[in-house]
């Protein structure tokens, strides 16, 4: 608005589930929205003007592991997949849209170690960047082909600064990687507790 207030909503779109902690436009123009304790996540096309959602979009639910919960943290486009961190769920899935737009699919699965929690993912070329919040933990794995789950660990570093005070606790929370430029040709991690 011209006042630099935000309008009143122009639209608004059920997220399908509980507790969304993420939203994301994808390049088609479909909105990623994922269901932190949900468990589910919904990929919104947009209609004829970007203001416009399709409500008919369908909602991607992610398998709940025995015991435990899934968490679905983020959502990144890779090709013309979609990559979704799973922080209960300890996996990276791979969603691919089915026929229609906004029905998307679970293909696959990256594994990422028991327990480390992926919050946020970066994509650079075929490597998978992944910060995970439970062990505070920077891994780098190459996206492996579609019938392959696991992609072995090509570094994993603790993102704790050294000698933290007594009874610190840590929970790693974002993730960064800019494109180099003419002004800064060097490429710099930012990961954030
Ligand atoms: C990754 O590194 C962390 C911190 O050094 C370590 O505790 C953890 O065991 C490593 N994980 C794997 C799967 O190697
Ligand atoms: C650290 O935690 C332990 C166990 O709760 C407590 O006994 C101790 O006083 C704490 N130390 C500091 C410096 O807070």
């Amino acid at each position: 608005m011209p006042d630099g207030v935000l309008s009143e909503a122009i639209e608004t779109v059920p997220s399908g589930g509980d507790t969304p902690a993420f939203v994301g436009v994808l390049s088609t123009g479909q909105v990623a929205v994922m269901n932190y304790v949900g468990a589910n996540g919904r990929i919104i096309p947009t209609t004829d003007t970007p203001l416009d959602f399709d409500d008919t979009a369908g909602i991607i639910s992610f398998p709940i592991p025995d015991g435990g919960a899934s968490n679905p943290h983020m959502a990144l486009e890779y090709g013309s997949e979609v990559l979704v961190p799973d922080l209960g769920g300890d996996t990276v899935w791979r969603l691919k849209e089915n026929e229609s737009p906004g029905n998307w699919k679970i293909i696959g699965s990256i594994a990422q170690p028991a327990g480390s929690g992926p919050r946020h993912i970066v994509v650079e070329g075929d490597l998978l960047f992944t910060l995970h919040q439970t062990t505070s933990t920077l891994t780098v794995q190459k996206i492996p082909s579609l019938d392959t789950e696991t992609a072995p660990l090509l570094a994993n570093v603790s993102i704790v600064p050294p000698d933290p005070p007594v009874n610190a606790s840590f929970a790693a929370a974002e993730l960064l990687i800019p494109k180099t430029s003419e002004r800064f040709p060097v490429q710099y991690i930012y990961s954030r507790l």
